[in-house]
């Protein structure tokens, strides 16, 4: 198992490209079960997600192809013309919750799926209700059995049927299997309290390409026109907002200065404000984003939610910052029940947190952060683990980084480009 050593303190300064997004990249390459024709699919990041990804659509049935890598990520052309397996097995879903995004896809184009459930994960138990309550609006027979779920249209119809879907709380990821399973159904499908996560608006987009007919997508309430079929897509894959923000909040950090080229801060209007309030300066470029900064952190708290309020995917490296601040500041996390792996690591290295509930109290003390061996086990818990190594003093070794590669490409390459003394290494 590899690990990344750390030597701080280190200054992050210069400039980087941003990678493609891997929340935006999961679902628009399920996607692609919604049709025949092939697809070109661009920017797509090199991570451990996106082979988790391949392996779930060969295993499906897709014939894909990668070329023309690039900074910026690297080229798919996916075509799946005809269904080998109709099953999403347990081996490959364990790997990676998101695989549950085919459910939607192979049941309108299949008439019937089993996928299994994907259990619970180190942030919390994450279910599966929201998304097999919305497809059940569609008219979807749905039962749970041996650790599947078993989905499938009714006897005598050949497709789902719109249907009215509210949401009593915002998920991601049912928005999205309940909007890819309504293109192809007859009639109209009403969303409310739709996840309005840039991921999803852009998944939207990349199925209006197909052929599809959605609207509002990007607020709370989405309609989707159902149509008879789809055609191939042809997408570029939006920059990494979660991973844009992990670097600019490692140059504020740091006292550095680092521009991610290709960023785009519509997307980061929350996050990039609330580091202007910690005192950083930051640059809202036409094709990128620059965080400079005099080291000086003032506190500032935040509480996560669904967007466009603070999320929970840059929580973890927000409390690493906090750390640094002059003063106090509180962290809340409202979306998962256990996601503050971080804080028992943060605190082996000198971070004074006080778990209390759902919120840590953070004791903001700059420059005392010490290197120490740490481990996380998620990745943006890693991924702040990684921030306090940068800017603590000795070596840190940051464990299992098979989290990070999940969720970032490269990221000893871009953080050597920027300055930081950090080597990958096999952990004995
Ligand atoms: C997605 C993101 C993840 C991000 C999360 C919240 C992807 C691949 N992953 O995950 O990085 O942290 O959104 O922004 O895009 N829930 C239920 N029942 C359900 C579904 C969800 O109770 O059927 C709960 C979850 O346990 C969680 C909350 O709803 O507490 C939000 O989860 P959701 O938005 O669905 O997250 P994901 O789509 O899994």
């Amino acid at each position: 198992m590899d690990k990344l050593v750390i030597k701080g303190p280190c200054k992050v300064s210069g400039k980087i490209p941003a990678g493609g997004s891997k929340n935006c990249a999961l679902p628009v390459l399920f996607a692609t079960l919604l049709s025949k024709d092939e697809h070109t699919i661009k920017r797509v990041p090199r991570l451990a997600d996106m082979d988790s990804t391949m392996k779930m659509l060969v295993h499906l049935g897709a014939e894909i192809s990668q070329k023309h890598a690039s900074d910026y990520g690297c080229d798919w052309t996916v075509s799946i013309k005809t269904l080998r397996n109709k099953e999403a097995p347990y081996d490959l879903v364990r790997k990676m919750r998101a695989s549950n995004l085919c459910l939607g896809p192979l049941l309108v184009r299949e008439g019937s799926t089993r996928v299994s459930l994907p259990g619970g994960c180190a942030i919390g138990a994450r279910p599966m209700d929201l998304h097999l309550m919305a497809l059940e609006k569609l008219g979807a027979k749905v039962v749970q059995e041996a650790g599947y779920i078993e989905a499938r249209i009714p006897a005598g119809e050949s497709q789902l049927r719109g249907g009215h879907v509210i949401f009593p709380f915002v998920s991601v990821g049912a928005t999205e299997n309940v909007v890819m399973a309504a293109t192809l159904a007859k009639g109209e499908t009403v969303i409310e309290n739709a996840a309005r996560e840039p991921e999803v608006r852009d998944l939207c987009e990349a199925l209006i390409s197909m052929g599809a007919k959605i609207e509002g997508h990007g607020t709370s309430k989405i309609l989707v026109q159902g149509v008879s079929s789809l055609r191939g897509m042809n997408f570029v894959i939006p920059p990494d907002r979660i991973e844009v923000a992990t670097y600019l909040i490692a140059a504020h950090m740091s006292g550095g200065d680092v521009e991610v080229m290709g960023a785009k801060h519509g997307d980061l209007t929350h996050v990039l404000d609330l580091l202007e309030a910690t005192g950083a300066k930051v640059e809202r470029l036409e094709n990128s984003i620059r965080v400079s900064s005099s080291g000086k952190i003032t506190p500032v708290d935040i509480t996560t939610a669904p967007y466009p309020a603070f999320p929970t995917d840059i929580q973890a490296q927000w409390m690493a910052l906090m750390t640094q601040a002059q003063g106090a500041s509180v962290v809340s996390e409202q979306i998962f029940e256990n996601r503050f792996m971080h804080v028992p690591e943060l605190v082996r290295m000198g971070a004074k947190l006080k778990v209390r509930g759902n919120t840590v109290e953070v004791e903001g003390t700059p420059g005392t952060l010490q290197g120490a061996p740490v481990m996380a086990t998620d990745l943006r818990a890693s991924a702040s683990l990684v921030l306090a190594g940068i800017v603590a003093k000795g070596t840190t070794e940051v464990k299992r980084i098979y989290h990070l590669d999940r969720g970032y490409e490269s990221m000893e390459n871009k953080l050597r480009a920027l300055g930081v003394d950090v080597e990958r290494t096999v952990d004995s």
